[in-house]
């Protein structure tokens, strides 16, 4: 069975987790690139030999305490800070595209130390990246859930070895889909074709049936599969709506790239994918045989 060996993160909410582990994976870059740098903490941070990563906006404004990422991920080598004070003497600047004004104004100082580079920090699909001729000649580094991205972060997936640590939750659903989306986008022509034939339990805002988070983990696993559909189709866009149903211990039914792209994230039987079936009809009639 699958699960994510960051399940108990997981579910203190994907989103906060891709934050953090951007912040892993900047880390680990500059621990491979800069080891004879690193010292004992220092007393004062100004005086720091380790490199300073700047976080320039709290993405979506979730704060955590970035102390945390020292136990956590064992994150000891670079010191992390928002005190934007220090600008001038960060190494990299974290800056999360959607934070960005059109007019550029809440950027960091122009005129920056020769050591510097800015990050650009992006986790949403190249639809609602708006923009970003803008940017042009401004960054350094690009970081998003991309796998040509010079920082690629995703939330990892793990299969576990052994499986009697693992009980699978008890299931009266057949087929669920859980999405907060505002718009499920193209993925609701599929779905409106997968319901001529079977039926399909919903949840969450974007059917008008809104979940209390409490219940939201609980509700996948009450289901066989989920219908884990991207609302826009692009290369490694594969999101959370993917991870939450195979750490809740339910199989996830993809629509999104293709499934060669999923397989470089999660064990290639561990999902079904749409393309698997010539149409909507064809992907219902396995279902329709089982349910009484
Ligand atoms: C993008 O730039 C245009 C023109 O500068 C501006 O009108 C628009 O608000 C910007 N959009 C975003 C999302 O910043
Ligand atoms: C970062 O990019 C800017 C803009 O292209 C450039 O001027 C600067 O030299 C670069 N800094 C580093 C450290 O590569």
């Amino acid at each position: 069975m699958l699960s994510s060996s960051l399940g108990h993160v997981v579910k203190a909410g994907s989103i906060v987790l891709l934050f953090v582990a951007g912040f892993v994976m900047l880390l680990s870059m500059y621990l491979t690139r800069q080891p004879s740098f690193c010292k004992p903490p220092p007393r004062n941070q100004h005086q720091s030999t380790k490199p300073i990563l700047l976080l320039w906006f709290w993405p979506e404004g979730h704060k955590f305490d970035l102390s945390d990422c020292q136990p956590e991920f064992d994150i000891s080598e670079c010191v992390l800070t928002d005190d934007r004070t220090i600008v001038n003497k960060a190494e990299g600047v974290l800056i999360y595209h959607k934070a960005i004004q059109s007019d550029l104004s809440n950027l960091p100082p122009r005129h920056r130390p020769p050591f510097q580079k800015w990050i650009w920090y992006n986790i949403d699909p190249p639809p609602k990246t708006q923009n970003l001729t803008s940017l042009n000649n401004l960054f350094n580094l690009t970081m998003s859930y991309r796998k040509d991205a010079d920082i690629t972060v995703r939330v990892r997936v793990f299969s576990r070895k052994k499986a009697e640590e693992f009980m699978l939750p008890e299931k009266d659903k057949m087929v669920c889909w859980v999405s907060d989306e505002e718009d499920l986008g193209v993925a609701r022509d599929y779905y409106n074709e997968l319901k001529k034939h079977m039926e399909i339990h919903v949840f969450g805002k974007a059917f008008g049936k809104p979940l209390k988070p409490e219940h939201y983990y609980s509700t996948i696993a009450s289901c066989n599969f989920h219908l884990s559909f991207e609302n826009s189709i692009h290369p490694d866009y594969i999101t959370k709506t993917v991870h939450d149903p195979l750490v809740s211990g339910t199989v996830p039914v993809v629509l999104g790239p293709p499934r060669k792209n999923y397989e470089n994230c999660i064990p290639r039987d561990g999902f079904i994918h749409v393309d698997d079936f010539p149409d909507a009809k064809a992907l219902a009639e396995p279902w329709l045989q089982k349910v009484p």
